[in-house]
């Protein structure tokens, strides 16, 4: 169902303490009762932040696409589940980057974190060069196309999209919210032309690139995007609230 949602992506940052102690704040706030609260902690604090979490939901930052096995270092979205993740970030462009993950990696995740009863937010976007080339369009239809479209149809209507331009992520540098709108109407539109509208008139678009306090609003007020993916601006408590009241 196509809601407004506000995600954190924490990376890896924060401590034990300092996760901890960001929900006992947010906990004492009031958050808008028509925003889902999203946050993706370093998975390794995932357990711990269950019993804190108040009306937040849990996502992990990242999962194999193996349920278990001999895979050092790696978490299986069973783990995630069973940590107390409701969703799990995917295709994120530093894991496509810095970890070379290939489109097929990304297609056997999805499917297993929707095997494990998880919700992916499946992450798209070009890099600046694509962009001046003009292919920003062919580069994104081509990454949802091939890591998303061989789910079915109740299989994708679990997939929240992320669209983040990897030239505004962390860099201070924000789409313009005509870019947004633009890409997040295109994204629709290709799943329509796959899914069908009603579909494509349900699923979640995010934008996620440098959204903070001073951009949310103007972003949000497009008519495709549905909310944020937040990095940077996440972690303090009272800008993720501010954040979440900018619809
Ligand atoms: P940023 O990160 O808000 O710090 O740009 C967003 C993201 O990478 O999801």
């Amino acid at each position: 169902m196509r809601r407004k949602i506000v995600a954190a992506n924490w990376k890896m940052n924060m401590t034990g303490e300092t996760a901890h102690n960001f929900f006992s704040q947010l906990n004492q706030m009031t958050w808008p009762d028509d925003v889902d609260a999203i946050v993706a902690p370093p998975n390794l604090y995932l357990q711990g932040l269950h019993s804190i979490k108040g009306n937040a939901k849990l996502c992990g930052q990242n999962c194999h696409s193996e349920q278990s096995g001999a895979y050092t270092g790696e978490v299986s979205a069973a783990m995630l589940s069973d940590a107390g993740a409701s969703y799990c970030l995917v295709g994120h462009s530093e894991r496509r980057k810095y970890f070379l993950e290939s489109s097929s990696f990304l297609k056997a995740k999805v499917t297993a974190i929707l095997d494990n009863g998880l919700f992916p937010i499946y992450c798209c976007g070009e890099t600046e060069s694509e962009r001046r080339n003009d292919t920003h369009f062919d580069v994104v239809k081509n990454q949802i196309s091939n890591d998303l479209f061989g789910l079915s149809n109740s299989e994708f209507g679990k997939v929240i999209i992320a669209y983040e331009p990897v030239w505004a992520i962390g860099t201070g540098l924000t789409a313009t919210s005509d870019q947004a709108q633009e890409m997040h109407y295109f994204i629709r539109s290709v799943v329509r032309e796959k899914y069908g509208s009603d579909i494509a008139d349900d699923v979640c678009l995010l934008y996620g690139g440098s959204c903070n306090t001073t951009n949310a609003k103007d972003l949000f007020s497009c008519k495709d995007v549905d909310g944020g993916l937040i990095g940077g601006a996440s972690m303090d408590p009272q800008s993720f609230l501010q954040i979440a009241q900018s619809f």
